[in-house]
């Protein structure tokens, strides 16, 4: 009977990396996915974050003790195995392990996922388990894609990452959905946006960049709204609304086709139709906010000059273009306080909101920042916004003002239309919601 420890005794490899390694003896960690036996083989697929992976075992191929073992496997106990890899179709990578030794680490209790379907809610309130799931493995991988991306072409085009805080004295977005905290004797918010760091940081470095999460006390019950997402802000000095729509251009192009490079077996895995991805070529769909509501009308909705745009109304225009949509030139009272006004009419807005196509809405908002000062001080006020709050964003009017435009991309608007999900609470490993802080 062995009991020396399996773990170490061959090189320990991701399933990923099989191919490099047929024909030799390894070392896999995992958790068994699936069990079943012949009665003189005995089948496992072992799962180890990286990939899926075939194991056989043959009744003289293993210890008696081994073998025991083997059978006693339930699904989602962990384990290290060893054996020899071969190349072989029916595995689900295209290599199998012809087993030689199998040491249980853990026996799992009986799994409360099972591969029969399970309800909404109940995956939702078992999210920790379900986080193993291939489908969800896929979508977090894809997300990774899309934060890399983000990153990495932001860094290309020369913007400097400056990370904004988390607690904020005042609202940036409108109070109406400030979560509220208490800050030793005080009263501080979560952050809805980085931007007005952002924009105190454009002034200092000229081309920056901030990415962490946001908070909104949103009640809205929809399939694109959380509590808490995860957002980049870039910020732009001496640039202007045409600017930072050619910048979000070219960081969506970019980001989609980085996600059809490197993540096309999880699109293939999520049934995803790459095909309407191929199409998020430049120049992108570009409408006025006059020729939105032109749209809308043609379209059979009643909708109000003045008016911002629902949800539905968002599905209507982008269902409309093959493109993502830019709506551009927003009227100024639905919008946030520090927008600049449009100086061809000024009850619009030099703002602009992205569009994902699909049907899939505003995944970008943002626009040119307010540049007079004497503007800012009536609209903070109209906004019933504390003036000595907005003291320190005011200096950066006062002390080498200059036009400058940013937007924020929220990541799982962006990652939900990528991936083809009809849901925001697939796309982040832990969702926050009207409805769901658990676990
Ligand atoms: O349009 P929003 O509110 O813009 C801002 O916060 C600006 N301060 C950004 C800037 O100019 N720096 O939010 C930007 C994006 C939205 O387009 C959306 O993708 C995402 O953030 N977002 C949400 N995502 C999920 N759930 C929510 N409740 C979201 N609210 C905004
Ligand atoms: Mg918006």
């Amino acid at each position: 009977m062995s009991t020396a420890p399996l773990a170490g005794t061959s090189p320990w490899i991701r399933i990923a990396d099989a191919r490099d390694h047929l024909g030799e003896t390894v070392e896999v960690r995992g958790w068994v996915t699936h069990h079943r036996s012949s009665g003189k083989v005995q089948f496992l697929v072992l799962r180890d974050g990286s990939g899926a992976m075939q194991c056989v075992a043959g009744l003289k191929d293993v210890s008696a003790e081994d073998w025991d073992a083997a059978a006693r496997l339930t699904q989602e106990s962990s384990v290290i195995v060893r054996g020899t890899l071969r190349a072989d179709a029916r595995s689900p990578g295209g290599v199998e392990m012809g087993l030689q030794a199998v040491e249980i680490v853990a026996l799992a209790e009986p799994y409360p996922i099972s591969p029969k379907e399970h309800g909404t809610d109940f995956l939702m309130d078992h999210r920790h388990l379900w986080l193993r799931s291939a489908r969800q493995q896929a979508i977090l991988r894809i997300r990774a894609e899309v934060v890399k991306a983000f990153r990495d072409f932001m860094d290309r085009e020369d913007f400097l990452l400056v990370d904004s805080p988390i607690f904020t004295p005042s609202a940036c977005e409108g109070t109406s959905t400030l979560f509220e905290t208490t800050y030793f004797d005080q009263k501080v918010y979560l952050t809805q946006s980085g931007q007005l760091y952002q924009e105190a940081a454009a002034l200092a470095f000229g081309r920056t960049y901030c990415f962490g999460p946001a908070f909104r006390a949103e009640k809205s019950k929809t399939r694109r709204h959380l509590t808490e997402f995860w957002m980049m802000e870039p910020e732009w000095a001496f640039a202007t609304l045409d600017d930072v729509i050619a910048l979000q251009e070219r960081l969506l192009v970019y980001t989609v086709g980085r996600v059809l490079e490197s993540r096309a077996e999880q699109l293939r895995s999520l049934e995803r139709d790459t095909t309407k991805l191929e199409k998020v070529k430049a120049p992108f769909a570009r409408i006025h906010y006059n020729e939105a509501v032109d749209r809308l009308r043609a379209a059979g909705l009643s909708f109000e000059w003045g008016n911002d745009l629902g949800g539905t109304d968002e599905t209507v225009l982008s269902g409309q273009f093959e493109t993502p949509l830019f709506v551009t030139n927003y009227p100024a009272a639905v919008k946030a306080f520090y927008m600049e006004p449009d100086p061809a009419d000024e009850r619009l807005s030099l703002s602009c909101d992205c569009l994902a196509p699909e049907g899939y809405g505003e995944i970008i908002g943002g626009g040119q920042r307010m540049a007079s000062l004497e503007l800012l001080n009536r609209r903070i006020a109209e906004h019933g916004l504390p003036q000595e709050a907005f003291e320190w964003y005011k200096d950066l009017r006062r002390y080498g003002s200059a036009p400058h435009a940013g937007f924020g991309i929220g990541v799982e608007r962006t990652l939900a239309w990528i991936a083809g999900l009809d849901h925001v609470r697939e796309t982040i490993p832990f969702p926050r919601m009207l409805y769901r802080l658990h676990p």
